[in-house]
């Protein structure tokens, strides 16, 4: 899991002036709320007076209020109101919790988990085709699996488990397919790489009940940091899905999922639920793989597994995540577990970097290097 990364928080629907709402993302507490003004902000949830949870809280004007003693803070974290001291007594400078960038996309409240300054933040993913003519969106879905986020990514990167464990929606041609050729992996940004590769050969079933006719299948994945994975099946030139699944690690064993179904047909409102089902049955099919994995992360060597070329994306993505535990990024996740009942900790917000006097510990890191960056390509 690794700080300076955009994580999705709320719906942007569930965010309101009227009640805060409170996530768990990376084993850490945060609390999301509207100002008067309708802005939307993500805040550190643990009082720094003494402890109590901000989201157990309510809004008070354009400040969420601790349920314990009724502090007030508002959205750049700054104590505002302590309802013991004289009305003349500012609240001191360490009454403040860390507040973090926050960003309403595609309905979705995100918040930017990291002290990076705003020229060296990477983007949020953009969906070239959100808002776009001939392109619809149902209705996010939220949903939770009991696995690991990097599995879960892992999965979408997966071309050769499509005939198995989506018998429906398989066609036997993307096996024959990577068997006779290598997945030509890319790097698409300084964030992320992908793939397209062909599935032609037959028409599934999925495909012949929605109607999407005979054609030559291309598909393929990409990701954008740790944590989005974007897919892309194209039918026809004209019909096709782009899926983004912006995934927030809830802790080492659970993941919140936000996800994004964009079509180019079918663009009738009355299909969106039954695009929702199939979805979620192929969603359901991936989940139930997922959960059942050993060990539930991602084993440390790859001398742990047998990896072939079909694996490449799945390497690729690794040697993402290397860059980013080459930066520091990674949070010690065992050291924040072995201390958390004692300790309470925040993720550094960009105003650690000007500001001192905060009273949270800042999430241990990983520090050490341990290995030189893997080189791209598998053995086969
Ligand atoms: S713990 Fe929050 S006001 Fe006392
Ligand atoms: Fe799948």
């Amino acid at each position: 899991m690794y700080i300076n990364f955009w994580y999705p928080v709320a719906l942007s629907k569930d965010v309101t002036n009227e009640k805060p709402v409170q996530a768990e993302i990376m084993g850490l507490n945060f609390v999301a709320f509207r100002d008067t003004e309708g802005k939307a902000h993500v805040i550190s949830n643990t009082c720094v007076h003494r402890g109590g949870a901000l989201g157990r809280g309510k809004i008070k004007g354009d400040c969420v209020e601790c349920p314990y003693h009724g502090w007030q803070f508002s959205g750049d974290g700054k104590c505002q109101v302590i309802p013991t001291n004289p009305l003349d007594v500012k609240p001191p400078a360490r009454a403040k919790v860390d507040a973090y960038p926050a960003e309403e996309r595609y309905g979705i409240l995100f918040a930017f988990l990291g002290d990076l300054p705003a020229e060296e933040r990477p983007p949020i993913y953009d969906i070239p085709e959100f808002g776009k003519e001939n392109w619809r969106s149902n209705d996010i879905v939220v949903f939770e699996i009991n696995g690991y986020y990097q599995r879960s990514i892992e999965n979408g990167m997966d071309g050769a488990h499509n005939e198995f464990v989506h018998p429906l929606q398989g066609a036997p041609s993307i096996i024959e397919n990577l068997r006779k050729h290598d997945i030509d992996v890319k790097d698409e940004s300084e964030w992320g790489c992908g793939f397209m590769f062909a599935a032609s050969g037959s028409t599934s079933e999925d495909t012949k009940v929605l109607g999407a006719g005979e054609g030559r299948t291309v598909a393929g994945s990409s990701i954008h940091g740790p944590n989005t994975l974007i897919t892309r099946i194209n039918f026809t030139e004209e019909r096709g899905f782009a899926q983004y699944f912006f995934e927030a690690p809830v802790s080492d064993c659970k993941t919140r999922i936000f996800f994004v179904n964009m079509r180019s047909w079918m663009l009738d409102e009355e299909m969106d639920q039954r695009i929702i089902d199939i979805n979620m049955r192929i969603a359901k099919e991936d989940i139930d793989i997922i959960e059942g994995l050993e060990p539930v992360r991602t084993p440390k060597s790859t001398a742990k597994e047998v990896l072939t070329k079909a694996d490449a994306p799945i390497y690729r993505y690794r040697d993402f995540l290397k860059m980013w535990d080459d930066r520091g990024w990674r949070i010690d996740w065992k050291e924040l577990q072995s201390q958390r009942g004692d300790v309470a900790f925040a993720i550094p917000c960009p105003a650690r970097r000007t500001e001192k006097n905060w009273v949270l510990d800042p999430v241990p890191l990983v520090k050490s290097v341990d290995a030189k960056p893997k080189l791209k390509g598998v053995a086969s």
